[in-house]
């Protein structure tokens, strides 16, 4: 099974091991034509923590010709697996290997985009306020920000049993923080059904395990009293047998 690692702050690995197994009935499409949709016009762009780069080919192959991306990642190794794919038929520019914080832009962009990073951008408020700041400072003064992240009402959430997230990563802090300084922002749901009807009908403990691993962000396997309590909040908040993970995207910009 591939390890994934995701660097900054915080670093982890071996938790999506069964996520991929997992069936996930999203929106998935719908979030990437509306990102093209978002991006169409716009020349300049970059990608912020695009991973091995398979979503952003995957918005890059639907985009017309007439960009030119640039690529943000501090996985190097992550970054050099997309390049392999991009760079023969997607207009990549330039590639940092960089964590957000660490990025000093060498031009400003028509568009940034960043997807499902912000949880790994800062410990505290004014760390992650610092970021929400940066990327609008990235951006010409008719550009926007796009991201895509989760909402307080996400399953993922609502299952956990800690926080293993502090509050402002939620979609609703970053929409407020936009919103109080000035900016047009704007807010597309999408829904993410994640099926949990084998946990649910299993009578064994080690997909509710790993599920709880890749749930909370961790390594560790939890006891069996912890499995018990997760295995209650999945009951409780799944709908015919899937969770709602929820998907914003919010789109910023200066311009009313
Ligand atoms: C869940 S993955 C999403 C990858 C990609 N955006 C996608 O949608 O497939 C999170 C990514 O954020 C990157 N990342 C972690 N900390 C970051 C930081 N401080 N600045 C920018 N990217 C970061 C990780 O290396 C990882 O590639």
């Amino acid at each position: 099974m591939t390890e994934w690692h995701f660097w900054g702050e915080k670093q982890f690995a071996d938790v999506y091991e069964n996520i991929y197994i997992r069936t996930c009935m999203e929106d998935w499409f719908k979030i990437v034509k509306e990102i093209v949709k978002e991006l169409t016009g716009f020349k300049v762009i970059i990608d912020i923590g695009c991973g091995e780069g398979h979503t952003t080919k995957q918005i890059l192959d639907r985009l017309d010709g007439d960009y030119e991306c640039d690529l943000l990642e501090p996985d190097k190794n992550a970054l050099a697996n997309g390049k392999v794919f991009l760079f023969p038929e997607n207009n990549i520019k330039d590639c940092y290997v960089k964590t957000l914080d660490l990025f000093e832009p060498e031009r400003k962009y028509d568009a940034v985009y960043t997807i499902h990073t912000n949880y790994y951008w800062a410990f505290n408020e004014r760390g992650f306020v610092k970021h929400l700041d940066k990327l609008m400072d990235m951006i010409k003064s008719d550009g926007k920000v796009l991201i895509l992240t989760l909402p307080e009402e996400s399953d993922h959430y609502n299952i956990m049993i800690k926080q293993v997230y502090p509050r402002f990563n939620y979609s609703q802090f970053m929409i407020d923080h936009y919103k109080k300084k000035g900016y047009n922002v704007r807010v597309k749901r999408f829904e993410m059904k994640m099926y949990v009807g084998d946990i649910l009908s299993t009578k064994k403990y080690f997909e509710l395990k790993s599920f709880y691993r890749f749930i909370h962000n961790t390594n560790i396997y939890p006891s069996d009293t912890d499995a018990k309590k997760f295995l209650d909040k999945i009951k409780k908040f799944q709908k015919n047998d899937c969770l709602n993970f929820k998907d914003d995207l919010i789109i910023v910009s200066r311009n009313k």
